[in-house]
């Protein structure tokens, strides 16, 4: 089955309604390739400014991060449903800057489920710290974190989750990985998927690359055979972000 090419823009903790309105709207007004599924993630502030400032088709609106618990007492914590009444169709989870904070894999697959059982669905990320890439444990660090997903997350569920592979020594330092370690990876989530999941799930999930992509890489990067779209951080908030979701063309 062909895999949809997928970008997701994560603003992070960054933008303000005016700057939010200015990115939109230079999406709305781009000539964006109509075969590519591009998700936009603002501050949980600004995004009903940024559900209603979407007018192009194939851009949809996603929360950072979500809650995996039901409406009730948790002070400064967002739920599934207050999302989705919002009209929001997706979230981020277990992003680094997140686990960095202390989400464990079982709390990340936690939301994951969550949010699926409550009608989204999920760009859920994985990857190394540099440490752990040189120490030659990249690897069973993700499949670590895929197996804690796995345990969570059944059948269909698959269908709402996009796997963001973001190698942590890559996020936000200008220090992309190369064609062939990303491809590397890709490949061996999707292995584990076949071995552990299904045929059809490795076959169909959409496994993006996150850490520095740029207009600049972005296009060698989307010749890989498993690579199928992006999670772009900083490049997101600056006019280039069109050209990466142009890049599969
Ligand atoms: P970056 O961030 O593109 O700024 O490296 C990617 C991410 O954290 O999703």
């Amino acid at each position: 089955m062909a895999r949809k090419f997928f970008v997701g823009g994560n603003f992070k903790m960054n933008g303000t309604k005016e700057s939010i309105k200015a990115i939109i709207k230079n999406l709305n007004e781009a000539q964006l390739d109509p075969n590519v599924e591009v998700v936009i993630a603002p501050s949980h502030l600004y995004l009903p400014i940024a559900v209603d400032a979407v007018t192009a088709s194939t851009v949809s609106v996603a929360a950072q991060n979500v809650y995996a618990k039901p409406n009730g007492a948790h002070t400064g914590e967002v739920s599934v449903s207050q999302l989705k009444d919002l009209g929001l169709k997706w979230t981020i989870t277990g992003h680094s800057e997140r686990r960095a904070g202390g989400e464990s894999d079982e709390d990340v697959a936690n939301k994951t489920k969550a949010a699926i059982d409550g009608g989204l669905s999920v760009i859920w990320c994985c990857g190394e710290s540099l440490e752990e890439r040189e120490a030659g444990n990249t690897v069973a660090v993700v499949e670590k974190q895929l197996a804690a997903l796995a345990a969570k997350v059944t059948g269909d569920d698959w269908k709402k989750i996009v796997i963001a592979y973001e190698p942590i020594w890559a996020i936000g330092t200008g220090k992309v990985a190369t064609t062939e370690q990303a491809q590397e990876v890709h490949a061996a989530i999707r292995k584990w998927l076949k071995a552990n999941v299904s045929d059809a799930v490795a076959d169909e999930t959409r496994i993006l690359y996150g850490g520095s992509v740029s207009a600049k890489n972005s296009k060698e990067l989307a010749k890989q055979a498993d690579i199928d779209g992006f999670l772009v951080g900083g490049a997101s908030l600056k006019p280039e972000f069109v050209d990466i979701i142009n890049s599969n063309q």
